[in-house]
């Protein structure tokens, strides 16, 4: 055979037998992820690790152009999907096709008990994320209302770590269903906006355990959260966005949380402990407002270029760094590069749904004397009082605030429910007339020449001709109001809206007080109105919403996610050192100490015997619930044993409704002080009139334990425990005891 083709047919030969040139591992989808992670990351030359750890735009983390892994994209918030902002700046871009969803604001959430619309919510606004291309939605939030006064409260799930762990959890695993990971924040103990970058929670470990953590550690473990966001303040004296014992001990090690720890905006403080101490990718640096921008700050952040010489010069180790990327390359491989395709949805028909659904089943009834469902016929007239009712409050309140396509109000939603009814309308009160935050504008003109007088003379004037009077007020989200970066200052309502209220009841006239805000406001003037009810910033629907309930289109449901004291003094926070923090000798950052210890909310006030304003589980309906006896399938509990609660509930009036039914123990024989009651289980069951159902709980001994720090372990003691089964923290209809052995 002649000599060339010998030649080819051994390069033909060679083609054929050599191993397939298919595509590398950490692309081919159908690998396992970790597969996937080990192969590209022993792809990545040095530089390129460190590039991924830190931002490279306001909202983004680099990623790997030269093998193809994609950057990360990072956006606000909790309640929807944030306007595109430019490369490197707070304000909106000014695109035409970002106006999103408002889902209402978490604490509204709080309000519904509703696991399913915790995770329809999740779902929701994760397929918006999907859909504007995000990776990393940064929330929910569910920091602990310690104080009634933080500003952020309203985009948290309330005052009790059980309530916040079950619904956060279902809303997590809704958005990442949709390849989006949610970025559970603020990790820990931040509790507070005032001094929110300089001040040192002083936590004991009890504390910390039963109160601060148990959301987050649901969120990881039962959620499975691909991402966490550490917070501004410092835990025990180390900033929170590299606390070793948070991030590292805690957080990696005993929960096995694998995935990404991203620093709040600006929270990274110090080179070194960014690197060894559970920090994975930096974020917003020079944005905390504490140091000014850096030209090229991006390669100045402390894991680029500083990182990088340490890394070059034998201080840091690659495989710290390797451990870091590991877990962004899974982030990846979760979202961007997930193996099933996610194209999400956005602005649909549902997602108004659920946003309307979401804000009618967490407006809670406080009171009523029956003027509520509004029953004004035909030819009638309301009158609507308050600057609430027609301010939109989806723009501002900080980084949750969004563009939205529309917001309807108060006002916009009563007259769309009821047309035949005259719905007029006075100011009230002048609270807060911005309109614009981040170049966002609710394009309203809130402006207004009447003096404070005029407005209420106007008012009580008008209530003459109406037949019932409905005054929305309540705050907003302005500075020192349901607010990032600034708390309350006072526990009542601002602008003078007692005083127009008693002006309105004084008329005598049917009087309905509505409260939109996301936080408690202590209520003096309850005893002049005939019904209250507690509005939350609902989103895009709320004015429907908050009509459905009104007009009985929608009976309510909702539960109170956090007390609502008759006062601040009546509350556990006592001291400055408590709150907000003391300056100490010899410390750089202001000192908090959590002395309260456990007893937060309703823990306080129960086991105190201080009767609040109304209760942490309180809310009412158009019809009315009776309990049945709460019956034990044990009246002995050994150590590994399960115990069933089942407590019958009757609809008894003429109307379908859904009831939050509580379940609390007690454990009056413990060694230590626990709280009169705790939360260990709810169900909302929905009945129809004189339906009657079944509702049963299944406990087992975590949720009689309290953490002992000595032992570092959970403890359920021997002894008695109490079961009681309620419709509120302080409308306990039935308990039952047993003995645990
Ligand atoms: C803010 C907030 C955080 C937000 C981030 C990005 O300061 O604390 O919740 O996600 O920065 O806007």
């Amino acid at each position: 055979m002649k000599p060339y083709v010998l030649l080819l047919s051994a390069a033909l030969a060679a083609c054929c037998h050599s191993p397939k040139q298919g595509r590398p591992v950490y692309l081919d989808l159908s690998k396992p992820v970790e597969e996937r992670v080990e192969d590209a990351l022993s792809r990545m030359t040095l530089e390129e690790k460190v590039a991924m750890t830190h931002a490279q735009s306001k909202f983004s983390s680099a990623g790997v152009p030269r093998l193809g892994i994609p950057e990360i994209w990072h956006t606000d918030g909790p309640h929807g999907i944030r306007p595109e902002v430019l490369w490197d700046d707070w304000n909106q871009a000014g695109w035409t096709n970002d106006s999103c969803t408002a889902f209402p604001a978490l604490s509204c959430l709080g309000a519904t008990w509703d696991r399913e619309l915790a995770l329809a919510y999740g779902r929701s606004i994760g397929e918006e994320a999907r859909y504007r291309k995000k990776d990393v939605l940064l929330g929910p939030g569910v920091n602990i209302t310690r104080t009634p006064l933080n500003g952020r409260t309203f985009e948290y799930l309330g005052e009790d770590p059980y309530l916040s762990g079950q619904l956060v959890v279902p809303y997590v695993k809704g958005v990442q269903e949709n390849g989006v990971a949610a970025c559970v924040k603020h990790f820990a103990v931040n509790n507070q906006e005032t001094r929110r970058t300089e001040t040192n929670s002083i936590v004991d470990d009890r504390t910390l355990y039963e109160i601060y953590l148990p959301a987050f550690k649901a969120a990881v473990q039962e959620g499975g959260a691909w991402a966490i966001m550490g917070s501004y303040n410092l835990y025990n004296g180390q900033f929170n966005c590299h606390n070793k014992r948070l991030l590292c001990d805690i957080l990696k090690d005993e929960w096995g949380f694998d995935g990404v720890v991203v620093s709040d905006w600006g929270g990274c403080r110090d080179d070194d402990e960014a690197v060894t101490n559970g920090l994975d990718i930096e974020m917003g640096t020079w944005t905390d407002g504490l140091r000014g921008a850096a030209s090229n700050g991006y390669d100045q952040y402390h894991l680029a270029n500083p990182y990088l010489e340490r890394l070059r010069d034998g201080r840091a180790t690659e495989d710290v760094l390797d451990d870091k990327v590991r877990r962004i390359l899974r982030l990846s491989f979760r979202t961007n590069m997930s193996p099933e395709p996610h194209y999400g949805l956005f602005c649909t028909p549902e997602h108004t749904d659920v946003a309307r659904r979401i804000a009618a089943a967490g407006t809670v009834l406080l009171k009523n004397d029956g003027v509520l469902p509004l029953a004004v016929p035909d030819g009638g007239r309301i009158l609507l009082v308050g600057e609430n009712a027609i301010k939109k409050m989806v723009v501002g309140g900080g980084s949750s605030s969004l563009k939205t396509r529309y917001e309807i109000t108060p006002l916009e939603g009563l007259r769309e429910a009821l047309p035949g009814v005259d719905i007029a309308f006075e100011r009230g009160y002048i609270g807060n007339i911005g309109t614009s935050y981040n170049n966002v504008s609710t394009g309203e003109d809130l402006s207004e020449s009447r003096s404070a007088d005029r407005l209420v003379a106007d008012a009580v004037a008008a209530v003459e001709t109406a037949d019932v009077v409905v005054f929305v007020g309540g705050l907003n989200k302005s500075g020192f109001q349901d607010n990032e970066g600034t708390d309350r200052q006072q526990l009542d309502l601002p602008y003078g809206q007692e005083g127009v209220i008693r002006a309105l009841a004084a008329v005598g006239k049917p009087l309905v007080v509505v409260n939109i805000s996301g936080s408690p406001v202590s209520m003096p003037w309850a005893d002049v109105a005939d019904a209250i009810v507690q509005g939350w910033y609902g989103g895009s629907e709320s004015g429907r919403a908050l009509a459905d309930v009104l007009t009985g289109a929608v009976n309510p449901s909702g539960k109170l996610p956090f007390t609502v004291p008759c006062s601040l003094e009546d509350g556990p926070l006592k001291t400055e050192r408590q709150y907000p923090g003391i300056r100490v000798e010899g410390e750089q950052w202001w000192q908090e100490y959590y002395d309260e210890g456990v007893f937060v909310g309703y823990r306080w006030y129960d086991t105190r015997g201080i009767a609040p304003q109304f209760a942490f589980g309180h809310g009412l309906s158009y019809t009315d619930f009776a309990y049945g006896d709460v019956t034990l399938s044990r009246k002995e509990l050994r150590k590994g044993q399960t115990l069933t609660a089942k407590v019958r509930v009757t609809n008894t009036g003429d109307r379908d409704g859904a009831e939050v039914v509580q379940l609390y123990v007690a454990d009056p024989e413990a060694s230590v002080a626990r709280p009169a009651k705790e939360l260990k289980g709810f169900e909302k069951v929905f009945l129809k009139a004189g339906e009657s159902r079944d509702v049963t709980f299944t406990l087992d001994e975590s949720a009689l334990s309290w953490f002992d720090a000595g032992r570092h372990a959970w403890t359920a003691e021997p002894g008695e425990f109490r079961i009681l089964v309620g419709s509120a923290s302080d409308d306990i209809r039935s308990e039952a005891s047993f003995n645990l052995r």
